[in-house]
Parts: C-alpha cells; sequence; structure tokens
C-alpha cells in the first residue's frame, strides 16, 4: 500500500472525492490543479495570484505550519477570505503527516 497522503476535497459545488498524492506533486496546489479541482494556479505556486485558495477544515488548521507573511497578505485581499481557515494551497508542501487532511476549494476570485 502506497504511504503517500489521502485527503478529502469538497469542491465548489458540494461534490466530495478523495485525492491521493502522486509523486512529483510537492504541493497541495498541485495535486488539486492535477484533479480537475477548479484550482486555476495561475503564478503556477509563487504566491501572487490566490486562484488556489482553500480552506482548512477547522481542527486540521492548527495542524499545518502558520501562514507566512507574503501569503497572509495575498489572502487579506480576497474578498473570499476567512481569517482562520483560509490557505493558499500552493505554500503547502505535501507530506504524510497530512494524511487525512479536509478542505474545501474556496469560491473564485
Ligand atoms: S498558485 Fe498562485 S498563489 Fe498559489
Amino acid at each position: 500500500m502506497s504511504d503517500l497522503p489521502q485527503i478529502t476535497v469538497i469542491a465548489r459545488d458540494g461534490a466530495t472525492s478523495v485525492l491521493q498524492q502522486s509523486a512529483g506533486q510537492e504541493s497541495l496546489m498541485q495535486l488539486l490543479f492535477d484533479s480537475d479541482q477548479g484550482v486555476e494556479a495561475a503564478c503556477g505556486g509563487c504566491a501572487s495570484c490566490a486562484t488556489c485558495h482553500v480552506y482548512i477544515a477547522e481542527d486540521w488548521v492548527p495542524r499545518l505550519p502558520p501562514r507566512e507573511q507574503v501569503e497572509d497578505l495575498l489572502l487579506t485581499y480576497s474578498e473570499h477570505f476567512d481569517k482562520s481557515r483560509s490557505r493558499l494551497s500552493c505554500q503547502i508542501a505535501m507530506k504524510p503527516e497530512l494524511h487525512g487532511l479536509i478542505l474545501e476549494i474556496a469560491p473564485e476570485e
């Protein structure tokens, strides 16, 4: 059995899917992008577009590294910013500890 993490994603239409990381998907954004979850990732992951915005399930928020300043700044410009749950998925590195993560895709900007 693969030890690559599986995460649960709630799409914008409310549909829930379980996705498994594949080799080469180093960030959460890459996993979502490759799985056609409507994550545009216009800047390619350099924290300058906010089109990879997701909401992390409340109980998972403290288990992730906190937002860096650049991520925080960009997200506060989003009209869909949720102070407690918003993250740029490109700024979250995929690792085994993320197994079981639950997130929701934020509305389009
Ligand atoms: S992909 Fe552009 S900010 Fe994440």
